[in-house]
C-alpha cells in the first residue's frame, strides 16, 4: 500500500468517526438530556398534573411529562371539593388514577392537599359546630391520606393557614377549631399515612413577615413532637418582581429548622398585575382590560429572553442550595395548561412555564438545561 493510500483510508476512518461521534451527540441531546436526567443529583423536577394528563388523553403532553419530570402534583382532584363532595361521599375514580399513571412511571408522588380553605366542599360551609367540623376534618385525613397510604411520597398537610402579615388565617377551620388544628391535621396525616413526608404549604412565606409566622408555626409544631418533613414554598413569582434574597434567606432560615425545603407550585408570570400581586389568594379576581392582557397573540422575543434570564436566577440559587432542597415542581406542564391565562384576571394569555403552547420548549427551557451541560 502506498503513501497516499494509506493517508486516505486513514482521514476515511477519522471522517467516519467525526461523523457517528455527531450523530451520537445528537442523539443523546435528544433522548437522555432532560430537566429530570440534568437534575439527577440536586432534586426532584416536578410538575402539576390536570385531569387531562391523568387520563393521557394527549399523546404528545403524555411523553413530554415521562420525559422530562420526576415528581407529580395532583393540580386539583385531591383537594376535598373534588374528592369529598358530600358528606360521607368520597370520588376516588382519578385520584387513583393520578397515584397509578405515578407508580407506573416511577415518579414521586405528591398528594395535594388535606386541610385547606379553598375549594372545599360546599356543605363544610354549612358545619354549624367545632365537633363536627372536627370530625369531617379527621374522617377526610383518615380515609384520603389511608387510601393511598404507601403510595403518596409526601402530603401538603396544612395549605395557606397565614395571612401576610404572619398571623394566622381566620380560615373555617381555624374559626371553629382554634389554631390546634393544624396540630391535629399533622398528627392524623402522621398517623393515617406513617411513610409520608409531611409538609406545611403557603405563598409569599418567602417573604419576612409571613416567613417568621411560618417559622413560628413550625417551631410549635415541632417543640409539640409533630413530625414534620418540610416547607413547601410555592413559588408563584412574577418576572417583575422576582426577589432573590428575601428566596435565599428564606431557604438559609427554614433550612435551620432541620427540615427540607420544595419549592411546589413554581411560575413566573410575564403579565402586569392588578395590584402588583405578588400571591396566590385563589378566591382573588379582577377586572378584565386589554392593557392588562399585553401579549395576546405572541410574546415578544425581549420578554422572553427575560423569562430565560429569571429563570436561570432561580435554578442558580436553587443549585446553590441543592442540599437543603428536595424538589421543584412546576405549577402545570405548558403554558397553556397554566392557572395564570385565568388567574388573577380571566381570559388572558399568559407565558409562566418553560413549555409553550405547542408542548415546544422554550428559551428558558434551555436556559435551565443549560446550567447543567454547560459544564
Ligand atoms: C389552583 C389551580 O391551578 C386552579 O386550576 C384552580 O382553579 C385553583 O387552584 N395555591 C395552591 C394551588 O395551593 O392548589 C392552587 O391551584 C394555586 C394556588
Amino acid at each position: 500500500m502506498n503513501y497516499y493510500k494509506i493517508s486516505f483510508s486513514l482521514s476515511r476512518i477519522f471522517l467516519l468517526s467525526a461523523f457517528t461521534f455527531t450523530i451520537n451527540l445528537s442523539f443523546a441531546q435528544k433522548t437522555a438530556i432532560s430537566l429530570k436526567s440534568a437534575y439527577q443529583d440536586d432534586f426532584l423536577i416536578g410538575t402539576a398534573l390536570g385531569t387531562e394528563h391523568i387520563l393521557e388523553k394527549n399523546e404528545k403532553a403524555n411523553a413530554l411529562i415521562k420525559r422530562e419530570f420526576n415528581a407529580i402534583t395532583p393540580e386539583n382532584i385531591m383537594k376535598a371539593q373534588v374528592i369529598h363532595p358530600a358528606p360521607n361521599r368520597y370520588n376516588f375514580t382519578l385520584a387513583d388514577k393520578y397515584v397509578e399513571y405515578g407508580q407506573k412511571n416511577q415518579m414521586y408522588v405528591v398528594g395535594h392537599t388535606l386541610v385547606w380553605h379553598s375549594q372545599l366542599p360546599p356543605f363544610v360551609f354549612k358545619i354549624s359546630n367545632p365537633d363536627s367540623l372536627r370530625i369531617f376534618m379527621t374522617e377526610h385525613i383518615n380515609t384520603v391520606a389511608g387510601r393511598y397510604a404507601g403510595k403518596i411520597n409526601s402530603w401538603d398537610v396544612v395549605n395557606e393557614a397565614l395571612n401576610e402579615d404572619g398571623s394566622l388565617r381566620k380560615s373555617v377551620f381555624l374559626n371553629k377549631l382554634g389554631e390546634g388544628y393544624i396540630k391535629e391535621a399533622f398528627l392524623l396525616a402522621a398517623k393515617a399515612d406513617p411513610k409520608a413526608a409531611l409538609y406545611y404549604n403557603d405563598y409569599n412565606i418567602e417573604q419576612p413577615a409571613k416567613r417568621k409566622g411560618a417559622i413560628e408555626l413550625i417551631k410549635k409544631l415541632q417543640a409539640s413532637g409533630v413530625k414534620i418533613d418540610g416547607v413547601g414554598i410555592q413559588g408563584h413569582w412574577s418576572i417583575n418582581t422576582l426577589n432573590l434574597k428575601d428566596i435565599e434567606d428564606s431557604i438559609l432560615e427554614f433550612s435551620a429548622l432541620g427540615i427540607k425545603i420544595a419549592f411546589t407550585e413554581l411560575d413566573l408570570t410575564v403579565l402586569p398585575n392588578p395590584w402588583d400581586l405578588q400571591g396566590a389568594d385563589v378566591n382573588q379576581r379582577f377586572e378584565e382590560k386589554p392593557e392588562m392582557n399585553p401579549y395576546k397573540d405572541a410574546l415578544p422575543d425581549s420578554v422572553q429572553t427575560v423569562l430565560a434570564n429569571r429563570y436561570t436566577d432561580l435554578f442558580k440559587l436553587f443549585l446553590k442550595h441543592k442540599d437543603k432542597i428536595s424538589r421543584i415542581t412546576f405549577w402545570g406542564v405548558d403554558d397553556n395548561h397554566s392557572w395564570l391565562n385565568g388567574f388573577p384576571i380571566r381570559n388572558r394569555t399568559n407565558y409562566p412555564l418553560l413549555f409553550d403552547r405547542l408542548l415546544e420548549p422554550k428559551k428558558a427551557y434551555q436556559a435551565v438545561l443549560n446550567l447543567k451541560i454547560a459544564k
